[in-house]
């Protein structure tokens, strides 16, 4: 009997059903080509169309080949952008190798490290992989490194392509393998000189496309007719629609089970999923029921699920803009490329023939949509990614081997908003509260604020409150008739300073009742959101202790309580201030931004000035989560960066120099 030689015991009957299957993936045709270009190479280029096998199959390939030769225990690492995909893929190898999730195969995300000292092969982030780099620069632990979606050109996988290239040289025996669905692969092939390219030949089925006649007006409206009537008038056949984001997703679904009841299987598809329903995308298929998968841009390419013979494309996506000039970072619905149109019509014809109804115009597609996605560093903003790099060693950024350099601008204004945060020095050196901040992984404010937080006697508080920003929104709202008795219950942990407030009250009130399932299902709080808020913060007080900076709160009956925190979060935060002008409009401080708050804000009146986590921009710009403080303390908190001399002409300096003005005459009477 064959054994398996990762846990010792026989094979299970369903190791051999997969096995029969991935067989017949087309990469597996290529393995011993694969193995051999591996070995005489040390950086290899693979490209192949999405679902050929790349992901699950090409890391078991170097597995076999790299145990064979070194017995010992060594890493094999492949990433991915999305931690869903890193995840999920991680499960299916599990399952694909008969060994348990975490043991022999693990994944490692952000707050979330799945993995043992039998991990011998780790799905991880891009974003993880850099953070490995910062504490082990030569990547010490890993034999092979493979950066998997390598088309979708992510920030961290941009700064790992050149990570990397520095870390082979003084590497021998490390090996890369750059995985993509399309590629440019010209571009990575003179970055990467020398390195073959392998070729994965697809068995992709024709695929028609239909555009519409007319622009849409509402797409997603236009996305769920589009369902029913293929539902009605075409064959059997799985529906993949692509949408942008969560709300609209679970809006979509019930609107199409309520046109076409248990006919379908509505499945979505969203990063915040719990990681069961995500499974369910691979359930396999019940007779006479059509499958209807409603999914955000994971199931362009980092997902592949099989029969789908009808594809949806309204083309928009949710895509990451930064304005370096207004310092505004959003997640924006926006027009996708034709590259990714392409993708996504792509996933139509997986098994046999297909149909992809763009929901757009043909000649919106040939002259609206750019050719190809930018790249992400070109569209971020870049102050953790200056932390990391100059973390990393890399003292000289603009010598940096980037495939694509980010614009001098965006670079400028990272800098620039490291030394406000005290991160670098005059030198461009990193400064000890730097070093501090590029530990966290966190944004680079949220960090300062949890360092500074000590002194104003509230790190437990200020922990918490961050802990709760890190995990996905923790207020449960259904529609229909609990609408009102979720606001009821929202409004309950209500706090007149604010929402970062509120998110404390909701995280005290779940410690005092032990986590307790019920009462988040009572109150209408997401259970599974603030059992990771918990994680989070057990994580972050971990690195605090490393730094020995003191956990600490003040006595909460003392009228500072509350000011202290709304201190901290201003040492932090001072750059995202808003200040309400006379005509009752929030402009942002220095910037002049017409901001409004954001309709999820539990404040009950407009303050002067208010401090904010998150701009969002979608019709309007708004601030999320909002907590009002107070003009004085801006000089005192921030004196630099608040200094008169360096602030543009406005309303919000007119009232700062009153304030400072009535602090000299109050400090320093004549
Ligand atoms: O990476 P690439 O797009 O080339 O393909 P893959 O992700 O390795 O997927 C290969 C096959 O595994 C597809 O047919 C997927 O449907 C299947 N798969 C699965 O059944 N369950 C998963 N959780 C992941 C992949
Ligand atoms: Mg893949």
């Amino acid at each position: 009997m064959e054994m398996n030689k990762w846990s010792g015991k026989a094979y299970s009957q369903r190791y051999y059903e997969i096995l029969e299957k991935r067989k017949s993936l087309p990469v597996y045709a290529q393995k011993q080509e694969f193995l051999q270009c591996l070995m005489s190479n040390q950086t290899l280029i693979l490209v192949g169309e999405t679902g050929s096998g790349k992901t699950t199959q090409i890391p078991q390939f170097v597995l076999e080949a790299v145990h064979e030769n070194h017995p010992s225990k060594w890493l094999v690492g492949c990433t991915q952008p999305r931690r869903v995909a890193a995840m999920s893929v991680a499960s299916r190898v599990a399952e694909e190798m008969d060994v348990a999730i975490g043991e022999e195969v693990g994944y490692s995300v952000r707050f979330e490290d799945c993995t043992s000292s039998k991990t011998v092969l780790k799905y991880l982030t891009d974003g993880m992989l850099m953070r490995e780099a910062m504490t082990d620069p030569l990547l010490q632990r890993y034999k092979v490194i493979v950066l998997d979606e390598a088309h979708e050109r992510t920030l961290a996988t941009d700064l790992l392509f050149g990570v990397l290239k520095r870390v082979l040289s003084n590497r021998p025996d490390l090996k890369l393998v750059v995985m993509s669905a399309t590629l440019e692969a010209e571009k990575c092939l003179e970055y990467f000189r020398g390195a073959p390219l392998m070729k994965v030949p697809g068995r992709l089925h024709p695929v028609e496309i239909l555009y519409t006649q007319e622009p849409e007006r509402d797409y997603l409206d236009s996305a769920i007719r589009t369902v029913v009537q293929i539902h009605m008038f075409e064959p059997p056949g799985d529906v993949l629609v692509f949408l942008t984001g969560e709300e609209e997703i679970e809006d979509a679904c019930r609107k199409i089970v309520c046109e076409l009841g248990d006919q379908v299987n509505v499945v979505p598809l969203y990063s915040s999923l719990p990681p069961a329903m995500q499974q369910k995308i691979f359930d396999p298929p019940t007779e006479n029921v059509r499958k209807i998968v409603v999914s955000t841009n994971i199931a362009e390419t980092s997902l592949t699920i099989d029969g789908v013979v009808y594809v949806v494309d309204p083309g928009f996506a949710k895509q990451k803009l930064y304005n370096p000039e207004t310092r505004v970072e959003s997640l924006l619905v926006s027009a996708i490329s034709q590259a990714s149109a392409n993708q996504r019509a792509g996933r139509a014809g997986r098994t046999r023939p297909g149909k992809c109804f763009r929901l757009y115009t043909e000649k919106s597609f040939n002259h609206d949509l750019i050719e190809q996605t930018y790249p992400e560093i070109l569209r971020s903003n870049l102050a953790n990614t200056v932390l990391t790099l100059k973390k990393l060693g890399i003292d000289n950024l603009v010598c940096f081997d980037y495939m694509d350099p980010p614009a001098p601008v965006t670079m400028g204004r990272a800098l620039n908003d490291l030394l406000d945060l005290g991160a670098l020095d005059e030198e461009l050196n990193l400064t000890r509260t730097g070093e501090m901040m590029s530990e966290f992984p966190l944004d680079p404010q949220m960090a300062k604020m949890l360092i500074v937080s000590p002194k104003f006697n509230c790190s437990n508080e200020i922990l918490s409150i961050s802990a709760m920003l890190s995990v996905p929104n923790c207020f449960v709202r259904p529609r229909g008739e609990a609408q009102k008795a979720a606001d009821e219950a929202r409004a309950r942990f209500g706090h007149t300073d604010g929402d970062h407030l509120t998110l404390l009250n909701v995280y005290h009130d779940y410690k005092q009742n032990n986590g307790d399932s019920n009462w988040c299902y009572q109150n209408f709080i997401n259970h599974k959101a603030m059992k990771s808020a918990d994680n989070v913060r057990e994580q972050l007080v971990r690195i605090m202790s490393r730094f020995n900076l003191k956990t600490c709160s003040s006595d909460f009956t003392s009228r500072d309580y509350y000011i202290n925190i709304r201190k901290a979060l201003l040492a932090g935060y001072f750059m995202q201030v808003a200040h309400l002008d006379r005509t009752g409009h929030y402009l942002t401080a220095k910037d002049g931004q017409m901001v409004h708050l954001h309709p999820s804000c539990c404040l009950d009146h407009k303050p002067e000035w208010v401090v904010y986590n998150e701009y969002v921009l979608t019709s309007r710009n708004f601030i999320r989560t909002v907590t009002y403080i107070r003009g004085e303390w801006l000089v005192d908190v921030a004196p630099d960066y608040y200094h008169l001399s360096n602030f543009p002409n406005c309303e919000a300096k007119r009232v700062l120099q009153k304030l400072s003005k009535k602090r000299d005459r109050a400090g320093n009477p004549k």
